[in-house]
């Protein structure tokens, strides 16, 4: 049985200005009623029942986490960090909780901002990457990519690590290209996304930590030897603001030899920037999305309209994206999506 760990970290930063450090994406309510942290977890609950999965987010959350989650039925344990240090650190402190738990503990990694619709999809994908990592492997999920999006990374498959499995070696990685070069991998057929989902053993990815990064793998245990469980949480002490910020990726994947990709189609999508969650909302005629049926719209085309308060009207528009909230309005071109990180970079520098 898999050990589910859902990291809920990131502020989301490409969808200011509804996710925001006092409310981050995980809280964000997409793809129906549910929070995105809540489908995560009944997605865990879907391939590992009764397993409690460990949700490792920032100290700030634990209630608000708590209070969007059942209260009945299989709880989570909280692993809770002073500030987020990106995912090899978040990883690493979730392997040493998850093999004290069991030794034999086989992790499956999920980030909370992620949406999948194909669950049974997934879950099967859940069942051959076990297998795989049971074996050693470091898998990775990658998805079948459908359009040249530059917010992913692709990862470039070579031969299959079985003669019967459906898993791939990784002939390299390519964080986050731009659209000309993403266009040349999707016309390819070897590359598939990087979903950020893992499976791995916890004493397997340990040591691969141990070997990639040595110092980090020191920092990360006398981090974990200073940790305190209480109830439903385990807080980790100021320590660990000091380990290096790196994610997985760069820290893990990029560098061992024993990766197996499993290629998925289960209607994943990272809900990464405006035009990832403008696509969840069923589009009209004229290719217009919008959770206000009440918006006007005069000669008006693919333009998504995001507002909760207040009625929106829009004219001659093409391809934009208006997302309006109580003290922050955001106007952009639909194709520039990846870059609302850059207001939240100026808005930090003017504080
Ligand atoms: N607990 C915790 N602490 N979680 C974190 C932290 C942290 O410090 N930093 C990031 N996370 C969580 C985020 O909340 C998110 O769920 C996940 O780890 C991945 O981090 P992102 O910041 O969302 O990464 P990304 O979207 O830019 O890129 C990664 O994911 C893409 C797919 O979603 C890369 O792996 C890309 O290659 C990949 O395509
Ligand atoms: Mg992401």
């Amino acid at each position: 049985m898999l050990t589910p760990i859902i990291l809920s970290g990131g502020a989301g930063t490409r969808l200011w200005p509804v996710s925001r450090e006092a409310h981050p994406k995980p809280f964000m309510r997409i793809g129906g009623g549910k929070c995105l942290l809540l489908q995560t977890f009944e997605r865990a609950q879907a391939v590992a029942p009764q397993r409690s999965p460990l949700i490792v987010t920032n100290r700030e959350y634990h209630l608000r986490s708590r209070d969007e989650l059942p209260a009945k039925g299989t709880l989570p344990h909280y692993l809770l960090e002073p500030a987020g240090r990106n995912t090899a650190p978040a990883i690493a402190l979730a392997a040493l909780w998850a093999q004290q738990e069991d030794p034999d503990a086989c992790l499956l990694v999920m980030p909370a901002d992620h949406l999948i619709t194909n669950v049974a999809a997934f879950r099967d994908a859940a069942v051959q990457a076990e297998a795989l990592a049971r074996d050693g492997f470091l898998v990775l999920f990658g998805i079948r990519p459908t359009a040249p999006e530059t917010g992913y990374g692709y990862v470039e498959m070579g031969d299959p690590v079985r003669q019967q499995a459906q898993a791939h070696a990784v002939k390299a990685f390519h964080e986050k290209p731009d659209a000309a070069t993403a266009a040349g991998y999707l016309a390819q057929g070897n590359f598939v996304w990087n979903s950020g989902i893992f499976c791995f053993r916890a004493d397997v990815i340990l040591q691969a930590l141990e070997t990639w990064q040595p110092p980090l793998m020191q920092a990360a245990r006398s981090v974990w030897e200073a940790a305190g469980t209480s109830g439903d949480k385990t807080e980790l002490p100021e320590a660990f603001e000091q380990l290096d910020n790196i994610s997985i990726d760069y820290a893990v994947m990029e560098k061992a030899q024993n990766i197996a990709v499993v290629p998925g189609d289960f209607g994943w999508s990272d809900m990464g920037a405006w035009s990832a969650v403008a696509d969840t909302v069923p589009a009209d005629a004229d290719g217009n999305n919008t959770n206000r049926p009440d918006a006007i719209l005069i000669d008006t085309r693919h333009t998504y309209i995001d507002s909760k308060d207040r009625l929106v009207a829009a004219i001659g528009l093409d391809n934009i994206l208006i997302v309006d909230t109580p003290d922050a309005l955001l106007v952009a071109d639909r194709a520039k999506s990846q870059e609302v990180k850059q207001v939240v970079s100026q808005l930090k520098a003017r504080n």
